[in-house]
């Protein structure tokens, strides 16, 4: 958490806002970070949650996440906002997930300002699709 507080003050969101840090826990006890990435044209933008998962499997092969956990606030405002993370991460999540064989869990803010711990991706996203959905072997 302390990690991907520090994080926050590299989001780049000058049109939401919306600063969004995501941290990852690795088992060698690492952490990698990400934050969104806005673009004026704005779906070329990248939410934090992807920029830390595709930085670790860049950066840190053959090594598997523990946990994640996301975290945002508005600029200009000292305390947390709410922010759980969108399907499109959670479908890149799902897909971690499988590739390292083993469940993480995922830390998020509820709108209720309660701390949520899904234990897996995949219990994120009920009636999921995957590689088995196009019957690719692994
Ligand atoms: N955002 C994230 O980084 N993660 C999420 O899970 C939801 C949204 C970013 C995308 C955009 O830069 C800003 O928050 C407002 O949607």
């Amino acid at each position: 958490m302390n990690k991907a507080k520090e994080a926050l003050q590299n989001a780049y969101a000058p049109y939401s806002n919306f600063h969004v840090a995501s941290a990852i826990l690795l088992d060698d006890d690492s952490i990698v970070t990400g934050t969104n990435q806005e673009n004026a044209a704005y779906p070329s933008g990248m939410c934090a949650e992807r920029v830390a998962l595709f930085a670790m499997a860049s950066q840190h092969i053959g090594k598997k996440i523990k946990k994640m956990l996301v975290l945002a606030r508005l600029a200009g405002h000292d305390q947390l906002a709410p922010a759980t993370s969108c399907g499109p991460c959670r479908q890149v999540m799902l897909e971690f997930e499988q590739r390292q064989n083993q469940a993480f869990e995922v830390v998020m803010l509820s709108q209720e300002h309660q701390w949520i711990k899904a234990p897996s991706a995949k219990s994120l996203l009920p009636f999921c699709f995957t590689n088995e959905s196009l019957q690719v072997r692994k």
